[in-house]
């Protein structure tokens, strides 16, 4: 293991999956044009990826059916990556009309969760997904694989990290070049984060590992905090705190991506992200979905953002001054 996971500076990845993760659990559909120039505005805030959207079953996930017309129709910025979640051969073959710079597969830890959402035992997505690979490979786009329910499943409880780690080593063994743990459903604890971080960084020196962490129980920055310290380098963050897996009970957005970059920033990591931009696009994300988001730093402002000094103050002052 490096020794460098606090040096002052060090870069850090931030990767907002607002369209895909954030926008699948929304109630009411988001125009196309919206969200193409969302997309738009957020290429300008220095992200390092995007996820835009993804091309599952338009029955399964009616918000995102619009994933082809999205994914040909945003400007994209040079320096930022472009990532589309893929279910399956169908949807790469989908999306390879406007290659997108990586493809994000998905599978669950979890042998129930992995029934709710793809309705399929591990072992068929498993088989799945590395034809997938396959297919990615011919068609020269990089892979990750998203691990969901990586620290717990809601509905069996406790996931084994030698469990996760042995999908992940499948899947690198595979030619993937990065693992994605999720924490679907905020069940992660910090300690628990940098244990199985660094169990990962130990095994899989040369993969790109992202931490993916849902606000649920408020640990959310707390984890990304301890994942920072173990060495993590590349986060997943809703911009507004948007989302929240369908297919999870009492599941809430991930981790939000301007809370992070605020925090990252006084703690003297580099991300390249615009903040004040960021924070713009957060307030424009409210009145596209139609409802107040849980990002914090939008409503308070940032940490030095100073609040004007009441009048009262000036005549305290000046009595102060007159007091003998
Ligand atoms: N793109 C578009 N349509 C697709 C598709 C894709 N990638 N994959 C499957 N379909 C369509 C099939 O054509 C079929 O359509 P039909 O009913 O009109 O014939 C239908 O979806 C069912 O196909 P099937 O192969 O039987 O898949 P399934 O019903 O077992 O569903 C998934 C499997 C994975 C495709 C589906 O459950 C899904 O997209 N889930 C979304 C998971 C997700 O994104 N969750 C949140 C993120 S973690
Ligand atoms: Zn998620």
């Amino acid at each position: 293991m490096d020794g460098d996971a606090n040096e002052p500076g060090r870069r850090v990845y931030l990767q907002d999956v607002a369209m895909r993760d954030g926008l699948q659990a929304e109630a009411t559909f988001v125009a196309t044009d919206d969200k193409v120039a969302f997309v738009d505005a957020l290429s300008r805030t220095g992200l390092a990826k995007i996820e835009v959207t993804s091309f599952t079953s338009p029955k399964a996930i009616p918000m995102l059916a619009d994933a082809d017309e999205v994914m040909r129709r945003i400007a994209r910025v040079p320096g930022v990556e472009y990532t589309v979640l893929v279910p399956n051969v169908r949807g790469v073959e989908r999306a390879l009309a406007a290659p997108p710079d990586e493809f994000n597969l998905v599978m669950s830890c979890s042998e129930t969760h992995n029934l709710a959402n793809l309705r399929m035992g591990r072992a068929a997505s498993v088989a799945q997904l590395l034809q997938v690979v396959r297919l990615s490979a011919d068609a020269q786009v990089p892979v990750n694989v998203s691990l969901s329910c990586s620290f717990g499943c809601p509905m069996e409880g406790d996931v084994q990290a030698a469990e996760v780690l042995g999908f992940a080593a499948t899947f690198i063994d595979a030619g993937a070049r990065g693992v994605t743990l999720c924490d679907t459903t905020g069940m992660a604890y910090p300690s628990q984060v940098a244990a199985l971080c660094t169990a990962f960084r130990t095994r899989f020196p040369q993969a790109m590992l992202t931490l993916h962490v849902h606000n649920t129980r408020g640990m959310g920055l707390a984890n990304a905090l301890a994942a920072l310290h173990a060495g993590v380098d590349r986060f997943d963050a809703s911009l507004g705190g948007l989302g929240g897996c369908p297919y999870a009970p009492g599941a809430t957005g991930n981790v939000c991506t301007e809370d992070l970059a605020h925090m990252l920033a006084l703690e003297g990591f580099g991300t390249g992200v615009d903040l004040p931009a960021l924070l713009a696009c957060a307030r424009r994300l409210g009145a596209l979905v139609g409802h107040e988001l849980p990002g914090q730093v939008v409503k308070a402002g940032r940490r030095l953002d100073l609040h004007p000094v009441p009048a009262s103050v000036a005549q305290a002052r000046a009595r102060a001054a007159e007091a003998p």
